[in-house]
């Protein structure tokens, strides 16, 4: 299944909620939101049925993303029916940590695969100021908690110029320590919400010359045909970590990516503006025969580059106007397409 520029249909992005224990200043910076209401949000059945139309055509590799995800009642009973799925051979979680040692155990039985728990900063105090809530040491705890389960996990950065950009040393010393493959987001224009300005972003080109100056020579990890978002680097001794370059330089040509948010839309990129509604036509009892033939048509009509087309753009700014959007249409905002 290849859409207009041949890239498969692979990867999945299930949102399972909109909602966030934190309110991370590039993501949910706002005093109010407009949360999708409660009976339009799938019931983890109804995803899972979407779940096997979408394995049905192409899809291996699923990731459960939120808002944040843990905050959904009993996430791992989705994960224990989406883990039992044939022809799927990646199932992932994104969590911000803060409810994640309390859990871990659960996911890990119910089948979880792999793990990758945001963390921007070692500082208590900045940490505080970057999300509104004192929870570093939550976090920790949820780190150590996945190491000591899986053995190792990802860790994701998003660098902002005179935030955290003066932690990369201590960031991949500290991922060294847990087994955590640190990697480095460029801050996006993604969403409205997102304070984002150029001058904030600290690029690929700025992160590794800044880790070179520690660490000396560091080489790109070939992978070939990958899709995935980040470039990997390894460090003299061995250590790795990776950069995702949304910002500067996307993937958007081997992107294989589409979302669904809680409520069942169906966008095809992170910079979609519209999605396909699965959710009436489920709900009005589609057979699964015809859901495969309604995202199947989706998928082959796909042209999104929304990433390149904003660096095309030159003069660049917030992607959506706070003001009027984010009240209008919460489905444009990163907390509800699910990072
Ligand atoms: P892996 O399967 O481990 O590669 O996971 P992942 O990197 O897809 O998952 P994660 O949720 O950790 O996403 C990391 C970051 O990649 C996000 O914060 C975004 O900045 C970026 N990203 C994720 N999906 C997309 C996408 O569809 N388009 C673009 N341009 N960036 C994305
Ligand atoms: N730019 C880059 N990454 C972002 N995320 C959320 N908003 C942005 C943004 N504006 C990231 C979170 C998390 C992932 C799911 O999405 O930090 O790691
Ligand atoms: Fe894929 Fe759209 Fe992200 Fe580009 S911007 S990588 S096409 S989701």
């Amino acid at each position: 299944m290849n859409d207009t520029l041949g890239r498969p249909l692979r990867n999945l992005r299930l949102s399972v909620t909109d909602r966030c224990n934190l309110r991370c200043e590039y993501c949910m910076p706002e005093e109010d939101y407009v949360w999708l209401p409660r009976e339009d949000v799938l019931q983890f059945e109804e995803i899972s049925a979407l779940a096997d139309v979408f394995v049905s055509l192409g899809v291996d590799k699923i990731r459960l993303t939120g808002g944040e995800p843990l905050l959904r009642r009993d996430v791992a009973a989705l994960v224990r029916m989406i883990a039992a799925k044939p022809g799927l051979n990646d199932l992932a979680l994104t969590t911000n940590g803060v409810l994640l040692a309390d859990q871990i155990d659960a996911l890990k039985a119910a089948g979880l695969q792999r793990i990758t728990v945001s963390l921007d900063t070692l500082h208590a105090e900045r940490f505080k100021s970057l999300t509104r809530f004192d929870q570093l040491d939550a976090v920790h705890a949820g780190i150590a908690a996945a190491h000591r389960a899986f053995g190792r996990l990802k860790i994701d950065t998003v660098v902002i110029r005179g935030v955290n950009d003066d932690e990369l040393v201590a960031l991949i010393e500290y991922g060294r320590a847990v087994n955590g493959e640190i990697r480095f987001i460029e801050y996006m224009d993604v969403g409205g919400a997102s304070r984002w300005s150029p001058d904030r972003v600290v690029s690929r080109r700025d992160i590794l010359e800044a880790l070179t100056r520690r660490y000396g020579a560091i080489v790109q990890v070939d992978e070939p045909g990958s899709s995935a978002p980040a470039d990997r680097y390894a460090l003299a001794d061995g250590t790795t970590f990776g950069i995702i370059a949304s910002t500067t330089d996307p993937f958007c040509r081997t992107c294989d990516r589409s979302r669904l948010t809680a409520d069942g839309m169906w966008y095809l990129c992170l910079y979609a503006t519209r999605g396909l509604d699965l959710r009436a036509p489920l709900r009005a009892g589609m057979a699964a025969a015809e859901l495969r033939g309604l995202i199947g048509k989706g998928w082959g009509a796909r042209d999104d580059r929304g990433a390149e087309d904003r660096v095309a753009l030159g003069d660049r700014r917030a992607f959506v106007p706070v003001q009027d959007l984010l009240r209008k249409d919460p489905h444009l905002e990163m907390h509800t397409r699910g990072g």
